[in-house]
């Protein structure tokens, strides 16, 4: 399943303001800094299109949401969408979410992190640039609050039965939760494009949810 060509962007919305580069960073860094109002801060890597960010900014304005994609011109798309909905409690950063996590975020800065149908890198010798890793897992228990919250979907069970193991031996997080299908009452009623399309094709989403205590 390829990936669709993505709208052209109106030149007149500016979003240079809702974008930054993981790789200008300096730390320490403070992810709320990013924002106009100090508030609990929801971070999603790997966010494609901008889908989760934009949704969840619109439904909890009281909360911050900062998105990080790798791809310029996904990171982009999801930047421009914001801008075009006037978010002021979201923000999209491009580069790399793992260099993200080890290098800047602080301890405790985050109620939840959010990884949602990651690439699955099928080629063995691809497999270290899974987000699900020893690493990000150490970094993701870190970055999380006390009672913070880790949501992984994936359709890959693979990665899912990989992913549960190695959170389970290298975390303290309490999991897996079960998370339940909810019925998509409009077109854009998903968790993220990828969920969107997997439910559409029919095909299995396996969604977990991990507990910090
Ligand atoms: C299969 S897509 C899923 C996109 C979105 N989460 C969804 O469910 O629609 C995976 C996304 O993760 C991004 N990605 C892969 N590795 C990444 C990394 N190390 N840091 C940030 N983004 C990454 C890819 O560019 C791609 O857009």
């Amino acid at each position: 399943m390829g990936r669709r060509a993505l709208p052209k962007l109106d030149p007149a919305i500016a979003f240079s303001t809702y974008i930054s580069e993981v790789d200008d960073l300096q730390a320490p860094f403070c992810p709320q800094s990013l924002f106009s109002q100090t508030a609990d801060l929801e971070i999603e890597i790997g966010s494609g299109k901008g889908l989760f960010v934009l949704n969840e900014s619109g439904h909890v304005p009281e909360r911050n949401f900062l998105g990080n994609e790798i791809a310029k011109k996904y990171c982009r798309f999801a930047a421009y969408r914001l801008a075009k909905s006037e978010r002021t409690n979201a923000h999209m950063l491009r580069g790399d979410g793992l260099k993200l996590f080890r290098d800047f975020l602080p301890d405790e800065c985050a109620v939840a992190v959010h990884v949602y149908f990651p690439d699955p890198w099928w080629k063995e010798r691809h497999r270290r640039r899974r987000v699900i890793q020893p690493s990000f897992i150490a970094d993701l228990q870190r970055v999380l609050i006390p009672n913070g919250i880790f949501h992984f979907w994936t359709d890959v069970e693979e990665y899912f039965d990989e992913a549960i193991e190695l959170l389970k031996e290298h975390s303290d997080l309490t999991g897996p939760l079960a998370v339940h299908e909810t019925i998509a009452e409009h077109d854009m009623d998903y968790r993220t494009h990828f969920e969107r399309r997997m439910r559409k094709y029919e095909h299995d989403v396996f969604r977990s949810q991990f507990k910090k205590s």
